[in-house]
């Protein structure tokens, strides 16, 4: 007769009790490790990710083109391919306008005839006859319908845009003023019907685009207090 089972003294028992106990003491301590442990690994993941963030944001770059891109004002005669031209001009597509209205209106030139016609009204705003082009191949005229409120913004936007996106391209540009006075005038309106342009739109810019024949310039310093933060 098995007495020790009867009275709980059964040695199995006894074992599997203490290793039953043993399981509840040191699950806590397991516990305990497993999340300072995951803690730690948290931490290290997170400042690494900080990190990254931060070298990621010293070498965008975007951030770095936006900072290098210079008005480049002497071209090579040799006209860029016109995947090339329409990469840019895709980009200014994609500028942000008011109420999402596109209000502008992009025009690449690049024939020569009309590219030298423009160059000689633009000239004659300022009663000069050299070329305000600076030699590039490509003239891009902005428009901007005046029916809406932000048509200024939009077109200024969307020259921002084409004059990055050259630098990025590996372009040279420059923004070419004037453009207002030029497509105000009779002979500009003239052009705008020529090319199909009808409504009320004014001349934002001119972006020249071309391969630079100089290198960029160095950018003025930022004046000191270009910068405010209100914190
Ligand atoms: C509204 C506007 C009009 C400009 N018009 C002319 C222009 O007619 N001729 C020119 O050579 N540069 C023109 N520029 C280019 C500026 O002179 C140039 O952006 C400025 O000197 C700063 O140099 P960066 O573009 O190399 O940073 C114009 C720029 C802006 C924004």
């Amino acid at each position: 007769m098995h007495v020790w089972a009867a009275a709980g003294n059964c040695p199995e028992r006894a074992a599997a009790r203490n290793r039953h106990s043993l399981r509840r003491q040191t699950k806590p301590i397991v516990m305990k490790y497993l999340m300072f442990a995951l803690a730690l690994a948290c931490g290290i993941m997170t400042s690494c990710t900080g990190a990254q963030n931060e070298s990621a944001m010293e070498k965008n770059e975007t951030l770095e083109n936006l900072k290098t891109r210079r008005s480049i004002r002497a071209y090579e005669d040799r006209m860029p391919p016109k995947d090339l031209i329409e990469k840019v001009l895709e980009a200014g597509t994609y500028a942000p306008t008011g109420k999402g209205s596109q209000s502008p209106v992009i025009v690449a030139v690049t024939d020569k005839a009309t590219r030298d016609k423009l160059s000689r009204m633009n000239a004659a705003v300022m009663g000069m006859d050299s070329d305000p082009f600076y030699g590039a191949p490509v003239v891009v005229v902005v428009l901007a319908d005046r029916k809406f409120p932000t048509y200024l913004y939009d077109g200024s936007l969307v020259m921002g845009n084409l004059l990055n996106a050259a630098h990025a391209a590996g372009l040279g540009s420059c923004w070419i003023h004037r453009a207002k006075e030029v497509f105000d005038s009779d002979e500009g309106k003239a052009l705008l019907k020529e090319w199909g342009i009808e409504g009320d739109y004014e001349g934002i810019g001119n972006c020249i685009l071309g391969y630079p024949a100089q290198e960029a310039p160095a950018p003025k310093p930022r004046k000191a207090d270009y910068i405010r933060f209100i914190e």
